[in-house]
């Protein structure tokens, strides 16, 4: 596989964030792939960066394990393969263009933090290539365009809209639309093309809050800043009039607040685990979503709290679309632009 020419992620910034993936990833989902799996496994993990996924996946499967680390990045995945305490093997390559016959082998295929700057067909593409190797697929930490910041701003709702283009590939000039925000939903609705077995789980970052979500808590604030340091300049990037609105001085403030604990962050995404047709099945299925509603999200596929009880599986939980979740209650909530408000994808692009 070519190694395309792409921005690069630093490993520093990985490994500040790797305490709040792994608090927000959701267990039961890795509870129930567990159960799935059988004899020595062989797991890829596609975008593996420095390796967090497997730390986190590894001791929540049984032994023995081989993992397969994927990435364009080499010093990445030399820190990977060092460190995630598993026998393991390398591959370095472009993601874009996975085949089934990468995977072949495959005990499991899980990802972190990679499908959102996927476009459609290489999401198409990743999910059938899944399928055909009859793979569980466990891919967590999708973005799926919301982020709510306390005490909330006005400018808040513009920047987390910029946010979002620039996800969708916004100005640049690659001719490459990433899905962002609506990747997750566009890789439910492909896994469930190739008749798999979905299920998505809310798995929001909450920063600056302790686990009861109640008091500031100053310990997060490094993250917070590192985090929105790339969040102000990656959507001032989108706004020809990023001066006039004061877009320095909001990160200034913002700063001060993370700094002295005074600000709260959550950034939602979702994890998604597609279970393949059992062998021996009729294959692929082109079912038709579960829910009429468009309001309702992830093509049908079943969205629930991360730490949902086993005996909620198979109860459908509703998941308001954009439109819906933006409604103000207290404070408006960021959501994905306007220019494409909707995570349902029901055409391709
Ligand atoms: C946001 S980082 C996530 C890293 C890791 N999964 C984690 O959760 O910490 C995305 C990773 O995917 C890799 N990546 C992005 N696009 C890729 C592509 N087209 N082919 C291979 N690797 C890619 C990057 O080099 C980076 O390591």
């Amino acid at each position: 596989m070519a190694i395309a020419k792409a921005p690069r992620y630093s490993s520093t910034w990985l490994e500040l964030r790797e305490a709040a993936d792994a608090q927000a990833r959701a267990a039961g989902l890795a509870q129930q792939v567990q159960r799935h799996l059988t004899g020595p496994l062989v797991v890829h993990d596609l975008g593996c960066g420095t390796g967090s996924m497997a730390r986190w996946l590894s001791p929540r499967l049984p032994d023995p394990q081989h993992w397969v680390l994927h990435d364009r990045d080499a010093d990445l995945l030399e820190i990977a393969a060092d460190s995630i305490g598993s026998p393991a093997e390398t591959r370095l390559g472009d993601l874009t263009a996975i085949t089934a016959a990468d995977l072949a082998g495959a005990s499991l295929v899980t990802c972190s933090a990679l499908l959102d700057i996927l476009t459609y067909d290489e999401i198409d593409r990743l999910a059938r290539a899944c399928t055909s190797t009859g793979s569980p697929a466990l891919f967590t930490l999708t973005v799926i365009g919301r982020v709510d910041l306390a005490p909330w701003e006005p400018l808040d709702n513009v920047l987390c809209d910029a946010f979002n283009d620039h996800l969708r590939g916004g100005s640049r000039a690659t001719g490459r639309r990433p899905l962002g925000p609506a990747a997750a939903d566009a890789a439910a609705e492909a896994f469930r093309r190739y008749g798999a077995t979905v299920q998505v789980r809310e798995t929001p970052w909450r920063l600056g809050a302790d686990r009861a979500g109640q008091a500031g808590c100053a310990g997060d604030a490094e993250l917070i800043a590192e985090w929105l340091r790339g969040f102000v300049s990656a959507a001032a990037a989108q706004l020809p009039d990023s001066a006039d609105l004061g877009t320095d001085a909001y990160l200034e403030r913002r700063l001060a607040q993370a700094l002295a604990g005074d600000l709260r962050v959550t950034v939602e995404h979702v994890d998604l685990l597609a279970l393949p047709a059992p062998r021996g099945s009729h294959g692929v299925s082109f079912g038709t979503p579960r829910f009429d509603d468009p309001s309702i999200s992830f093509g049908g596929a079943q969205l629930m709290p991360k730490d949902a009880p086993p005996m909620m599986a198979g109860m459908a939980i509703p998941f308001r679309s954009d439109k819906a979740a933006r409604e103000p209650k207290k404070k408006p909530m960021c959501a994905s632009g306007s220019r494409n408000s909707s995570t349902t994808i029901r055409h391709r692009p």
